[in-house]
């Protein structure tokens, strides 16, 4: 079977962060299906590809959000199936990544006979890693959408820095352009409060998206949320840090870690 649909993320700068294996997909596809808030990267990519054909303005004041999902699928898996060349469908950052379109096109396309080629792009989540200094690997990590924390009430770890993707969504499925009142954010802050002090220091942060932009992280405490109402943005992401840091608790295994001993135990000669 070839391929008649791409899946494919741009990166989080304008098209600065196109990999090969996207260009050659977008290359290869008569028509690209857009999901990108920025103009210049819908006329960049129609430049240098082809026909692009913006989605997202489906959204409707006060509708659900999954009306507007359920027009933007159809159009896709109409598309690829109808045409007789491969066509993509481009997002900004990762395809996968809390772009809820997506698994569905994948699934119906599929579903119609249709092969599909998923192509990743660099998230929000890793420009992030650079804009705040974070390595994963040494801290541990937590990451949510802000509205499944809340309905799920998961907890939270207060020795491991958390994510909480789509904050400027708390409270509301629905779409809406309408300026965040700042009891929207009540919820969420009393929420944050049973696991981390009122005082503890959080921040929105925006990764840029242009490539004349820096990233952006504005700082403030726990107890400020409902202050902050008017600042945040639909692509902030908050991020906590740890309020306090836990050393090894386990004595013996970090021993067992530096160990030649407990490595030949663990481990047999390559001939054996
Ligand atoms: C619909 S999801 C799309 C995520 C995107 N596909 C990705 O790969 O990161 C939107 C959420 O991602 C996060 N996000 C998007 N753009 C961002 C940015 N420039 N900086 C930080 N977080 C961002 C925010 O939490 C935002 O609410």
């Amino acid at each position: 079977m070839t391929t008649r649909l791409y899946v494919v993320g741009l990166g989080m700068v304008g098209c600065n962060q196109l990999t090969d294996e996207v260009t050659v997909a977008l290359d290869r596809s008569d028509r690209i299906y857009l999901l990108h808030p920025h103009d210049i990267v819908a006329e960049a990519l129609s430049d240098r590809f082809g026909t692009v054909v913006r989605l997202g303005s489906e959204y409707e004041e006060g509708q659900p959000r999954s009306a507007a999902y359920d027009r933007i699928v159809d159009r896709v898996v109409d598309a690829a199936v109808d045409a007789d060349s491969p066509v993509a469908l481009a997002t900004y950052g990762h395809p996968t990544v809390g772009v809820t379109p997506t698994n569905d096109i994948v699934q119906r396309a599929e579903g119609a006979g249709v092969d599909v080629d998923v192509r990743p792009g660099i998230s929000s989540l890793d420009a992030m890693y650079v804009d705040l200094g974070l390595n994963p690997f040494e801290t541990g990590l937590q990451m949510f959408e802000v509205n499944d924390l809340l309905l799920r009430e998961l907890s939270l770890n207060p020795s491991v820095p958390a994510f909480l993707f789509q904050v400027g969504t708390v409270g509301s499925r629905l779409y809406t352009a309408r300026p965040n009142a700042p009891e929207r954010f009540t919820r969420l802050r009393r929420y944050l409060e049973r696991f981390y002090p009122s005082d503890h220091e959080v921040s929105l942060v925006r990764a840029a998206t242009l490539p004349f932009e820096s990233g952006a992280i504005e700082s403030f405490e726990l107890s400020a949320f409902e202050s902050m109402a008017d600042a945040v943005h639909p692509s902030h992401t908050l991020y906590v840090p740890p309020a306090r840091s836990d050393g090894p608790v386990n004595e013996g295994y970090l021993e067992s870690l530096h160990s030649r001993d407990r490595l030949d135990e663990i481990t047999t000669d390559r001939d054996e």
